[in-house]
């Protein structure tokens, strides 16, 4: 028989809690219908993508006292994209929604993230099976991928694969590109009148799949609690030995959220936030100065010590970086079917045929960076042919840059600390834990959701539970039209219909957080030790949500 930990037994057992509208069954809704919706911005090309699925209203649920019988209904489901914690319980509450709904349904879950509805590799659940993934992380369940579902013949394989199961709905369970494709296959579905609906769900421990209608993905919230547990635990080292300063690079591929949230929780002595670098158009140069003034102050005050926490995609940020990084993906691109790139075997060669190709001035900023990052900035690109920022050491540029300006301030009698540095990087680490409370809840109800949507005929929706800060049974769930979160943007040059990105709002009450307290965190150990995610036990620990969620309430309640 499997082995099991003491704490994976307890989780099994827990009940996810559900919102009240949704507590009574399946059976017992009433769809509530909002007035037509429209896209965030670029309305008319936007409407003429999505003819059929474009203007629909926003929809919430309500408890009747009645129950109805429900139609027999096959349903498939992915995960897309990076680990998020909570991802099984999505699965979980669609497969108790869609069993309590009618005992014949059947839940398939396709193999391997996207391609598994393009390759008809599938497997159907069964309560056995799910009853061994209830409230645990990872997607391990039926694996995931980045895949991006968009073309008509990956439409066409999917439509075959659905007939062939008699699927009539397809939950994509993924962040904002992989919802995207949700909504260009939900259109593609009702254009080709295969009655064949597609509901998404917000995934991603980024974070930045947030906007007026979706107040956080999920994993965030468990993502961030597990950093901040140990960047808690780093600041105790720290704190005890006074001998090292710490970098922590932390996950976020582009936006600065979880970095932000795991420093609200941490109060390190310096966090860097890729957002505000941009906006104030800071080079690579005046961050190092940034940070090299914290270290000399702090070691003037006699500690040579402390904690900076880089968000990961930060170098994407620093104007001067972001200038040739998008040179040389064009460059990759280019490289991508080139015999001699190809096939050289050393880095120096590879250097050498892009350094040709760079404008002058990437050049510069590309020699001017050390041999380890140079080769890091040609490893191979994502899906999307963007760099992957996760295996750029950024945390290792600083300190060797920071080191060096040391040195200078050294030999001119400026400085006369020790500066001994290490580094960290934070990001598998959180993407597969156990979910939190909160995550396992929300993530159930998501799941529980999406299928009271397909029940209704929805399609073209993603799965919303709102007033998150509240207990979970005053959560307000509904569906939001995918493409009100849309706008059109540059990919590989052209312009396409996406999802809106959220980045860090820098005049929001979560950086403003941050910005009244950073001098205070920098010179003065205001250290906070989170511990690990707590399971069990009174609910003010355990049931706890994020700064982030929790800032932002509050501001939202002092406009209303
Ligand atoms: P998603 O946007 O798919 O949720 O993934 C986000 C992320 O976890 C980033 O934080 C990170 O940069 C990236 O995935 C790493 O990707 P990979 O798992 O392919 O290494």
């Amino acid at each position: 028989m499997e082995k099991l930990s003491p704490l994976q037994v307890e989780r099994l057992k827990y009940q996810p809690k559900l919102p009240s509208s949704l507590s009574n069954g399946i059976n017992s809704l009433e769809l509530v219908e909002g007035s037509a919706t429209q896209s965030v911005r670029d309305q008319e090309q936007i409407s003429e993508l999505f003819k059929n699925t474009y203007g629909k209203p926003v929809v919430t649920f309500k408890s009747t006292g009645s129950s109805s019988a429900s139609d027999v209904r096959n349903v498939g489901v992915i995960l897309s994209g990076g680990q998020a914690p909570g991802g099984h319980n999505v699965i979980a509450g669609l497969y108790d929604a869609l069993k309590s709904a009618n005992s014949q349904n059947k839940l398939y879950g396709f193999l391997g993230g996207p391609s598994g509805i393009i390759d008809g590799k599938y497997i159907e659940f069964t309560d056995e099976f799910m009853d061994k993934y209830r409230n645990t992380g990872g997607f391990d369940i039926i694996g995931s991928g980045r895949t991006k579902l968009e073309t008509e013949d990956q439409f066409q394989e999917s439509l075959k694969v659905c007939k062939k199961l008699n699927i009539s709905a397809v939950v994509i369970i993924g962040g904002d590109d992989s919802n995207t494709n949700a909504a260009l296959l939900a259109e593609w579905f009702v254009k080709n009148n295969t009655g064949i609906q597609v509901i998404g769900c917000p995934k991603t421990i980024d974070g930045d799949l947030k906007n007026e209608q979706i107040e956080i993905s999920f994993g965030f919230d468990t993502a961030t609690k597990t950093y901040a547990e140990l960047i808690g635990n780093i600041q105790r080292d720290a704190n005890s030995a006074k001998k090292y300063w710490h970098f922590i690079k932390i996950m976020g591929r582009s936006a600065s959220h979880v970095a932000l949230e795991a420093a609200l929780q941490t109060q390190p002595n310096i966090t860097l936030i890729s957002e505000e670098v941009e906006e104030k158009r800071m080079s690579l140069e005046s961050i190092v100065n940034y940070m090299t003034d914290i270290i000399v102050r702090r070691a003037n005050a006699g500690k040579n010590f402390g904690i900076a926490v880089v968000p990961e995609g930060l170098i994407e940020f620093i104007p001067e970086m972001k200038s040739m990084i998008s040179n040389l993906n064009d460059i990759m691109a280019e490289l991508e079917s080139d015999p001699l790139f190809v096939n050289s075997t050393s880095t120096r060669e590879k250097f050498d045929i892009v350094e040709k190709r760079l404008d002058e001035n990437n050049a510069k900023v590309y020699n001017s960076l050390p041999a380890l990052i140079k080769a890091q900035l040609l490893a191979d690109r994502d899906p999307h042919g963007n760099v992957q920022v996760s295996k750029i050491e950024t945390e290792k540029l600083l300190i060797e840059m920071i080191s060096t300006k040391l040195n200078e301030l050294k030999s001119e009698g400026s400085y006369s600390g020790k500066f001994s540095a290490q580094s960290h990087f934070f990001g598998y680490e959180g993407r597969c834990a156990f979910p939190s409370n909160f995550d396992a809840d929300y993530c159930y109800s998501l799941g529980y959701n999406a299928f009271a949507l397909i029940n209704f005929g929805m399609t073209g929706y993603l799965s919303s539970v709102r007033n998150l800060t509240a207990p979970a049974s005053e959560w307000v769930a509904g569906g939001i039209p995918l493409t009100m979160m849309m706008n059109m943007e540059k990919r590989h040059g052209e312009m396409k219909p996406v999802i809106q990105k959220a980045l860090v709002k820098l005049d929001g009450p979560v950086f403003k957080q941050l910005e009244e307290n950073r001098e205070d965190w920098a010179m003065n150990d205001r250290y906070l030790f989170p511990g690990a995610i707590q399971y069990f036990g009174p609910s003010s620990v355990c049931d706890i949500t994020t700064r982030t969620l929790q800032l932002e309430r509050a501001k939202q309640l002092i406009n209303a």
